[in-house]
């Protein structure tokens, strides 16, 4: 079944999963907020990660698959950290993106997304282009717009005297490497080759940096000197406390420091729902180890990392896990692989990014001892000023790890598995979200959407109805609820409308489990227990209700 993302937001919003920030004043884009139920699968997201990361982790034995065990611990650092944390570690000066404004309506584009469809003649010169302020690929292009520049080509044959190119030659490519193309052959961008704005035919301002960090203003101080930033990643923070970690805890290389928390960039192109946002969380950890050990410990968190997802109810035929090329590598990373999901809102084989699994080698805490750092060479080197000073100094700290037991001192590398706890909560949405046929009270078969999410993640683990609200029932099953929620079970109690109706209600949004007091309540003291996916209905003792949902939902 492809799923349709217009239904999954309709839900979202009707059910109380997500609404749009300040939605009465008509919203604020890449804004989101999370609903009632929305808040709960978000949390147990969360908390799973968490879980997994530190709450179960033990750090005598090595988990299936690690080269040896190792130890795991927690921080929650400040979304304002000092300035020149973002100096050293790049993202001050490479954190932007180029950008094109469309004159007349004031529209603003990431130029690696406007498309542009040039047209060649048959002495290989580009003689018009096309423009499309998206990004639509080589198959994109409107027969219109194919047209007008078969005709621009057929033009400029005639007047050089060319022969008729048999097959015209159109390319598309983005205006970032439309604007080299036409600068390396020295050919200026006037007339037809000029890009413009499809919109309004209107000029496109030349391509500009725009930083991504949200500014803000510490204290009474203006100008620069007041000048902070909302972190765009949580990352920096772990860096920054490595020798705080390390000094105060009893961890020993190899070890992991997780954080999870709000990161801000000021997107250009927030879109597609909740996965392109400007505020949203992460749950990062940073791995340090020998920097001999390191290329296993990739391995090993770049397979975990992809499991977790299936293991909390992704099905693998929705997931990959892409090894990046060696052309999209960051300057500083050796390895990376991207676990990428199958999100409706994409083309049918395209995924959108869920986690980036990065191996950093030294970069971070060289960068926060020497200074902010660029490749020369095979080498990293301390950036220069023109005054062949450090561009930007780092905190002069020794953030070196001495291991007492082999005597050596060295540079930990660091394995960063970093996800979105945004992005992870919409495919699991999505994941979710079936719509199947099932039964209604008098057998006839009835169509019914179903939130098909793991039990851990459930906003809602157990419903409990009352069949009729009377025969004691609705003492009974009130008495059920308020064992469960004294448990700390996610639980609601409903007696409104025919139990079918109930069924639909909690099927809608997700809950595993429904339990109902009947008529045989009374003799049997047990209640059916009905599984959201089997329908399978089991009489289960009163007693062991707690036990049993627990159980359930941790296998
Ligand atoms: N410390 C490395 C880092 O921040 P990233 O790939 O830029 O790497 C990690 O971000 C994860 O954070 C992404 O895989 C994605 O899940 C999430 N993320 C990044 N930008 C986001 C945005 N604008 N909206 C929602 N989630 C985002």
């Amino acid at each position: 079944m492809k799923k349709e993302m217009e239904k999954i937001v309709a839900l979202c919003k009707r059910r109380g999963f997500v609404f749009q920030s300040s939605e009465i004043y008509g919203g604020l884009q890449g804004f989101w907020d999370y609903g009632p139920l929305g808040v709960e699968l978000k949390r147990n997201v969360r908390e799973a990660w968490w879980s997994d990361m530190i709450t179960t982790h033990n750090e005598l034995i090595a988990p299936e698959g690690a080269p040896k065990p190792f130890g795991m611990t927690g921080v929650e650092t400040t979304i304002i950290m000092h300035p020149s944390v973002w100096k050293s570690s790049g993202h001050f000066d490479l954190f932007h993106d180029f950008m094109v404004d469309s004159k007349e309506s004031k529209a603003r584009f990431r130029v690696d997304h406007v498309s542009v469809a040039v047209a060649y003649a048959s002495d290989q010169k580009p003689v018009a282009c096309e423009t499309y302020m998206a990004d639509i690929g080589e198959e994109g292009l409107s027969k219109t717009k194919r047209k007008r520049l078969e005709k621009a080509i057929a033009e400029y044959e005639k007047d050089n005297n060319l022969s008729n190119s048999e097959e015209p030659q159109i390319s598309v490519c983005n205006l970032m490497e439309y604007a080299k193309m036409l600068a390396d052959a020295g050919i200026p961008a006037t007339g037809k080759l000029e890009a413009r704005c499809p919109d309004t035919g209107g000029e496109l301002t030349e391509p500009r940096e725009f930083n991504l960090m949200f500014k803000t203003i510490i204290g009474a101080l203006s100008g620069e000197e007041g000048t902070a930033f909302l972190r765009p990643e949580t990352a920096q923070g772990m860096f920054v406390n490595f020798k705080n970690v390390v000094d105060s805890g009893r961890v020993k290389v190899p070890f992991g420091i997780a954080q999870i928390g709000k990161s801000f960039r000021n997107e250009i192109t927030p879109r597609n729902y909740t996965f392109r946002s400007r505020e949203f969380e992460q749950m990062e950890m940073e791995f340090f180890c020998h920097p001999d050990e390191s290329f296993e410990w990739y391995q090993y968190w770049r397979d975990r990392r992809y499991n977790w997802y299936i293991q909390h109810g992704i099905n693998p035929e929705n997931l990959i896990l892409r090894d990046h090329t060696p052309e999209e590598l960051a300057h500083y990373s050796v390895g990376t692989a991207d676990v990428e999901y199958a999100f409706p809102f994409m083309e049918e084989n395209e995924y959108g990014e869920l986690e980036g699994i990065a191996h950093r080698g030294d970069f971070d805490l060289r960068s926060h001892m020497e200074g902010k750092l660029v490749r020369e060479g095979d080498q990293l080197v301390v950036e220069k000023n023109e005054h062949g000073q450090p561009k930007y100094k780092g905190s002069g700290k020794d953030l070196t790890y001495f291991d007492d037991q082999t005597r050596e001192r060295f540079i930990p590398h660091v394995i960063e598995p970093a996800a979105g706890a945004d992005r992870a909560t919409l495919a699991f949405l999505c994941e979710a979200y079936y719509e199947d046929e099932q039964p209604d009270d008098k057998g006839e078969m009835q169509s019914r959407t179903v939130m098909q999410f793991h039990p851990k993640l459930a906003p809602v683990k157990a419903a409990v109805f009352p069949l009729i609200k009377k025969a004691g029932m609705p003492e009974v099953a009130a008495d059920i609820y308020g064992k469960l929620k004294k448990a700390g079970i996610q639980a609601v109690y409903d007696q409104q409308g025919a139990i079918g109706r109930r069924y639909r209600r909690q099927d809608e949004i997700g809950t595993p489990f429904c339990l109902t007091v009947d008529g045989d309540t009374e003799q049997d003291n047990c209640v059916t227990m009905r599984d959201r996916d089997s329908l399978k209905q089991e009489r289960i003792p009163i007693d062991d209700i707690v036990a049993e949902v627990q159980r359930r939902i941790h296998g």
